[in-house]
């Protein structure tokens, strides 16, 4: 069966696929994340493929080609805030990512100065003092588990790096609120019903504004060096600021882009690191070699293997395994023609597993991106944890020096370990998360 083809008018070629079960399509299979981390559809389809998902034809972009074209945008057919809208739209409005063309370029160059190298050597201090307080309240020994607690660690971080401040009081609030945003993106019932994800998700937004309106006016009138005031004082080439709904749009949204998927990173790299104790050796040694209980600006480089460990968890648990797009007119994507209002889905995720590029993909091997393998350059989109083209993560530099900034303080601080058998189970239904905390043993140095 083939997508609304238009053949007869159309040189392309149409979109194969499937719609799955009447009525319900494959919703089950997309909210439980199958449809991501297996790579039966592209066997059976190709790089480009139509699915049905709640009620909605959706186009899938398998393989760093197929996804590299919808990233890259050229034709300018692939409008960004209007695929996400409907997974997050409500929770995430006017966020960077739900902004497009000329406004999300207006917007990115204003946010840029946020994320200067001058700016980010600024948030590393607020940052290491909040990880240093956040492990300075973990147990010596004994059994802990690494999501929640490092979920913990990342929101201290992301308050005290954003806001500026010690979130003493409000802080679990903020944390739910933001989670059930995130987790209504998945919501099977698209409409609020009490205690379900949707009115959970609106409830969670409402919270997070009523938060951080009242802030507004110190921002703008101090000269902190917190993120939040960096936003205030941003200014384009001409002169152009945010609004105060600006800020607060992109504000909530930073907070979710930066507290999950770094917390899921970080959880998986502490898997990885318990699941290959001389890897975390190696590791040690390069933290222990430098010197500090902190880990500096100018030392983040140094940190060669806690780079590649780094680099082949994201692979291997892509912390935002697909993101979505949705045509603003009719297109073509590798010769299949796709009409406008069509949406499409990037697997990220089916890209790092791919044999074809990745040999032996499922092993945990870091060293495939040191410079003498280099296996990520087999193509120019076989890595993009961080996306490609105009939308590719701002935050990059700031999550890679949060999570070495991080590490750097676990590793000197202590050893951790799984028993030999151990895999990790995960939940997929929104972002990857470990279904059990991950649940390991930690022994103070
Ligand atoms: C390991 C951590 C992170 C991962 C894996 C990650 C991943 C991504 C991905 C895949 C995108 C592209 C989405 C798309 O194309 O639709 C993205 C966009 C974005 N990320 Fe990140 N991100 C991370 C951390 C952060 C942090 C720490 C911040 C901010 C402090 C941030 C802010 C953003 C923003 C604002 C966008 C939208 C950019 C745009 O539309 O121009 N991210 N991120």
């Amino acid at each position: 069966m083939a997508i609304d083809s238009r053949e007869s008018d159309h040189r392309a070629a149409a979109v194969p696929g499937d719609g799955g079960l009447p009525l319900l399509g494959y919703t089950a299979q997309f909210i439980s994340g199958k449809l991501t981390t297996s790579r039966e559809r592209y066997d059976r389809y190709g790089p480009v493929s139509w699915i049905r998902v709640f009620g909605l034809k959706v186009v899938t972009a398998q393989g760093p080609d197929a996804c590299g074209e919808v990233l890259q945008n050229r034709s300018h057919a692939f409008g960004s805030g209007a695929g996400w809208s409907f997974l997050i739209g409500p929770f995430f409005r006017r966020g960077l990512m739900l902004l497009d063309f000329e406004e999300h370029h207006l917007h990115r160059r204003i946010m840029q100065q946020a994320f200067t190298s001058d700016r980010l050597a600024g948030y590393l201090e607020p940052m290491n003092t909040a990880i240093a307080d956040g492990m300075a309240r973990w147990p010596a020994g004994g059994e802990i588990r690494v999501y929640p607690t490092v979920k913990q660690l990342t929101l201290d971080v992301a308050t005290r790096t954003f806001m500026g401040a010690q979130l003493d009081v409000g802080a679990d609030r903020l944390n739910t609120a933001l989670v059930d945003c995130v987790r209504a993106g998945t919501a099977a019932v698209r409409f609020p019903v009490p205690g379900l994800r949707w009115a959970r998700g609106l409830a969670g937004r409402t919270a997070l504004e009523r938060f951080l309106y009242p802030h507004l006016p110190a921002k703008r009138a101090g000269d902190a060096q917190d993120l939040f005031s960096a936003l205030c004082h941003a200014r384009g080439e001409g002169g152009e600021q945010f609004t105060d709904h600006d800020i607060v749009n992109h504000m909530i949204f930073l907070l979710m882009a930066a507290h999950d998927t770094s917390t899921i990173t970080l959880t998986s790299m502490a898997y990885y690191l318990a699941k290959h104790p001389e890897w975390q050796e190696r590791c040690r040694a390069e933290s222990r070699a430098v010197g500090t209980p902190t880990l500096g600006y100018d030392d983040i480089d140094k940190l060669v293997s806690l780079d590649l460990v780094m680099k082949e968890s994201m692979r291997l648990i892509t912390p935002v395994p697909g993101v979505m797009r949705k045509t603003v007119r009719d297109t073509e994507l590798m010769g299949h023609f796709v009409p406008a209002d069509t949406y499409v889905s990037v697997n990220l995720y089916g890209v790092h597993h791919l044999e074809e590029y990745w040999p032996d993909p499922e092993r945990f091997d870091p060293g495939r991106f040191a410079h003498d393998r280099r296996e990520d350059k087999v193509h120019r989109n076989a890595w993009m944890p961080f996306g490609n083209g105009v939308h590719k993560c701002i935050g990059l530099h700031f999550a890679g020096m949060e999570i070495k900034a991080a590490m750097h303080q676990l590793l000197l601080g202590y050893r951790w370990s799984v028993p030999a058998d151990y895999q990790i189970p995960l939940d997929w239904s929104s972002l990857p998360r470990p279904k059990d905390g991950l649940p390991v043993q930690l022994e103070q140095l």
